[in-house]
């Protein structure tokens, strides 16, 4: 079987996500659950863009290993060198240059005549040369480039030296056939096209980034690139999850196979969720909370007398727990150490310790300790690092008859400070108070409270979305008193807006 190399950018176009960002140790956490999921090649970031960018890319390059390690240049000099000098201490670095190929990005974006793109392109790849032979070139918006130019850039950049040549549908335009009819294409027109791997990368604008990516793959594609959960700027890129699967599923029809290790799926999926803010929708497949539930009585009893009827994967297969070991008051380190391990994490002795001291601190408030209850306290206490605002203690007081109040005190910069004030609810006395002390007044944009797990001493998650002067940015956190998890959650949203407003984006792709 042919094997696909998977790329992954959920750090680079991923956090281009609305409300997506991530600060560098999460970065690096994430890049290492990459590791552990086997992708091919993860996209780090887009160095020369902030200064954020290019320490996360050099983080990454030098932590992650059996993994190539890529950052994302414009085909200038400055930006070449600022991302060479970010991958270089990597063990097998990859320089990845773009400039679009359309007449509408070339005539309106860019102002240059195919000509002069042609010639940026190759003086690009001429340029990362000299520093690694692992050089990727996109023809950004390739799905609306002129076929013709299009074979004429590819085959000039492979001359040039790239190895992987990649054919995006920046915008999601493009329809299956039509896609794998123009993949065929560029395969059937450039004379050295077997010199290089061809890649595509697909948006999802239309919803066709997967089906896209497949018939690519289909018309002699061998590389995909692709985020966990799809995330991506706008509508998202394809999902690696879904390429991933269908192809395991449907290897009878597409006879290829990719190196990732399918049971790390789920865990990694979570921890972007949890790390980015940005929910997982229920019916997202493969991952979605919905995506093995049966709920028809007919399906039910379809699957109790044979799974086949209903099932075409298995859960286990993409990692999801369905481990019935719940833990409890009395589970000891032990018990939540293995636990901790058939989720899918690898965590140090200290930081089980940690995660067992909040672990104890739930498990006295609530008396069964689910996986997703685990998966959310391991969010909170490891995944998610302590930013600029964190919440010390946060008390309220709501009721029929009383003006809801709340007293928080945070730790700002490193300094404590407490503040109280009033509300039309506790929420909303709470998240006044907040402002008041982290000085931000951002919109609150949307406000979502999901019951993790049954029971009524479930663990509410709470998503915020805020806006600010046009950033965005999500907010997730837990806890067993919605009070606590909708203030948790706005002050990770802060966070994440301060970090966003940070990363002035030299590019918009
Ligand atoms: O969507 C796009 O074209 C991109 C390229 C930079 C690969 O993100
Ligand atoms: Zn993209």
């Amino acid at each position: 079987m042919d094997t696909v190399t998977i790329f992954d950018t959920t750090l680079r176009d991923g956090e281009q996500s609305p409300g997506a960002s991530m600060n560098t140790e999460e970065k690096l956490r994430v890049a290492q659950a990459l590791e552990r999921l086997k992708v091919d090649v993860v996209e780090a970031g887009f160095p020369i863009s902030s200064p954020g960018d290019f320490e996360a890319v050099k983080l990454i390059a030098q932590k992650v290993r059996g993994v190539q390690v890529t950052g994302l240049a414009r085909t200038g000099r400055e930006d070449i060198d600022r991302a060479w000098e970010a991958l270089k201490g990597g063990e097998n670095p990859r320089i990845h240059t773009f400039i679009a190929t359309s007449p509408i990005h070339m005539q309106h974006k860019l102002r240059k005549t195919p000509d002069e793109v042609l010639e940026l392109a190759v003086a690009a790849v001429k340029h990362a040369c000299r520093y690694t032979s692992n050089v990727e070139f996109s023809a950004e918006d390739a799905v609306r480039s002129d076929l013709e130019f299009l074979c004429r850039v590819v085959e000039a950049v492979i001359e040039a030296g790239a190895t992987t040549v990649n054919i995006p549908d920046t915008v999601g335009y493009a329809i299956p056939s039509e896609f794998g009819a123009m993949i065929a294409a560029v395969m059937g027109r450039v004379p050295n096209i077997h010199k290089a791997v061809v890649s595509v990368h697909c948006h999802n604008d239309l919803g066709l980034a997967v089906p896209n990516s497949l018939a690519a793959v289909q018309a002699g594609a061998r590389q995909v690139e692709c985020t966990i959960n799809g995330i991506g700027e706008r509508a998202g890129n394809t999902s690696l999850e879904e390429v991933v699967m269908a192809l395991r599923t449907r290897s009878d029809y597409l006879p290829f196979d990719t190196r990732i290790a399918t049971e790390h799926l789920y865990p990694t999926s979570r921890l972007v969720s949890l790390v980015t803010g940005v929910p997982v929708q229920p019916n997202k497949a493969i991952v979605g909370a919905n995506a093995f539930a049966h709920e028809a009585g007919i399906h039910q009893d379809g699957v109790l007398k044979e799974k086949l009827t209903y099932e075409i994967l298995t859960p286990q297969s993409v990692g999801v727990p369905t481990n019935a070991l719940v833990l409890g008051k009395h589970s000891g380190r032990h018990a939540f150490r293995e636990k901790v391990k058939d989720l899918g994490y690898e965590l140090s002795e200290d930081q089980v310790e940690l995660a067992f001291k909040a672990f104890k601190d739930l498990a006295d408030k609530k008396k069964t300790v689910y996986d997703e209850d685990v998966d959310a306290l391991i969010a909170e206490k490891i995944l998610r690092l302590p930013d600029r605002f964190r919440m010390e203690y946060l008390n309220v007081s709501s009721g029929t008859v009383t003006v809801p109040t709340a007293t928080v005190q945070m730790m700002i910069d490193g300094v404590v400070r407490q503040e109280a004030g009033f509300g039309d609810g506790p929420v909303d006395a709470a998240f006044s108070v907040i402002k008041k002390l982290t000085r931000k007044d951002p919109r609150l944009v949307n406000f979502t409270i999901n019951s993790i797990t049954g029971g009524t001493d479930a663990q509410a998650e709470v998503s915020v979305r805020i806006e600010e002067e046009g950033v965005l940015a999500n907010g997730q956190a837990a806890d067993t008193d919605i009070v606590v998890a909708s203030a948790k959650a706005f002050v990770h949203a802060l966070n994440k807006l301060e970090h966003r407003k940070k990363k002035a984006f030299t590019a918009h792709l």
